[in-house]
């Protein structure tokens, strides 16, 4: 009868960066872990081999936030007191090739999800994966008051969902459902297309004689970086409350990207030194050899250029605070990709 009386949780999205370290938090703190996964021919697990034990652990339910079929059979079998919806199409520069998709997903799939859920346990917490892009052209510092204004297909549908099932069913329905408005969290499991993942890993393969050069967008965007190991927990904090509210987490500090790929290259023990200004602006090594350049094709139609959180809320009534300064963060992910790449070296080598 052990685990009979065990908190269930069902996480959607529990292939990607955030499911990780959501479930390795849970499963310290004894929950029985199910996790929505979309069926794909290769296996979504495989960028986390060496986390193996730990998904071991978790109930696998096939299904898609596009099919509610799919879902009404997952939240009968996982039965959960708490439903992390993790599951996305999270990246922005995506979002404007694939509007209608992203739309499907990040809006109608959460009422989708929410529907099924509510049919089968009225009482269920509910956490919805909110995003500062929502914020938009929004000036910094941006807290819960702070007016939306968002600019890109991803934000808007994140905002659609967060006001119609999030607000709206709370305050209209009762429902017990948390938007946490997350800043941009990264971590050694980031995906590779998204910025902060691509300097560190394509910085640890130039340094290594792997990649000659790596092409980014605007460097002049500036982001609020934090750990996600750090703020999944400030997910669990928020379904742990009597009431339930919206936080946004945040470190209170931003950076440019420039300043992350400078932060990466000093970790690495690469020299390097800017010239030339908008698409022409460049960075080269000791030797003069181009390392950073620009490619026009990684800019945005449109771009949210500064976003700096105000997580106060979220400090004064969860007790949450970050753990990880942005210095640790590029440490963290740089040591990591040396690693991985000096792994993986001698494939390159003939
Ligand atoms: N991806 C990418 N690739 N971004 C680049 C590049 C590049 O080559 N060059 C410059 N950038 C700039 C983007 O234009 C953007 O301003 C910034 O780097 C960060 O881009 P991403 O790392 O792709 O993240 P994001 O800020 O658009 O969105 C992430 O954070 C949100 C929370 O604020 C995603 O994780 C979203 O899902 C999340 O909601």
């Amino acid at each position: 009868m052990v685990g009979h009386n065990k908190k269930r949780a069902l996480i959607t999205g529990i292939t990607g960066q955030d499911g990780y370290y959501l479930t390795k938090l849970l499963d310290e703190k004894g929950y029985e872990i199910f996790g929505l996964v979309r069926r794909t021919s290769n296996n979504p697990f495989s960028r986390f081999d060496k986390d193996i034990p730990l998904y071991k652990k978790i109930k696998i339910l096939y299904g898609n936030l596009r099919d509610s079929d799919s879902l009404k059979s997952t939240l009968e079998t996982a039965r959960p007191d708490e439903i992390y919806n993790l599951a996305a199409l999270s990246d922005v520069g995506i979002s404007f090739i694939c509007p209608s998709e992203t739309l499907d997903i990040n809006y109608n799939g959460v009422g989708r999800l929410i529907e099924e859920a509510r049919k089968l346990n009225p009482k269920v917490k509910f956490y919805q994966a909110s995003t500062s892009e929502m914020f938009g052209r929004t000036n910094p510092p941006q807290n819960e008051s702070s007016p939306f204004q968002p600019v890109s297909p991803y934000a808007e549908a994140k905002l659609k969902a967060h006001q119609d099932f999030i607000v709206g069913l709370r305050e209209k329905e009762n429902f017990f459902a948390c938007s946490g408005i997350l800043f941009n969290h990264e971590s050694p499991k980031r995906g590779e297309n998204f910025v902060t993942r691509k300097i560190t890993l394509s910085l640890a393969k130039i340094k290594e004689g792997l990649q000659d050069y790596l092409e980014l967008g605007n460097l002049d965007a500036r982001r609020d970086w934090g750990f996600a190991g750090d703020y999944v927990e400030a997910m669990w904090m928020m379904l742990q409350q009597e009431k339930p509210n919206d936080y946004v987490v945040s470190t209170g500090v931003n950076h440019s990207i420039r300043d992350f790929v400078n932060e990466t290259a000093k970790n690495l023990g690469l020299n390097l030194k800017w010239e030339g200004t908008g698409t022409d602006e460049v960075a080269k090594d000791e030797t003069g050899k181009i390392i950073v350049k620009i490619n026009k094709k990684f800019y945005r139609p449109s771009e949210v250029d500064d976003l700096l959180g105000d997580s106060t809320k979220a400090r004064k009534i969860l007790g949450w605070k970050p753990k990880t300064t942005f210095e640790g963060l590029v440490k963290m992910m740089t040591d990591s990709d040396l690693e991985y790449v000096r792994s993986i070296a001698s494939d390159y080598k003939i």
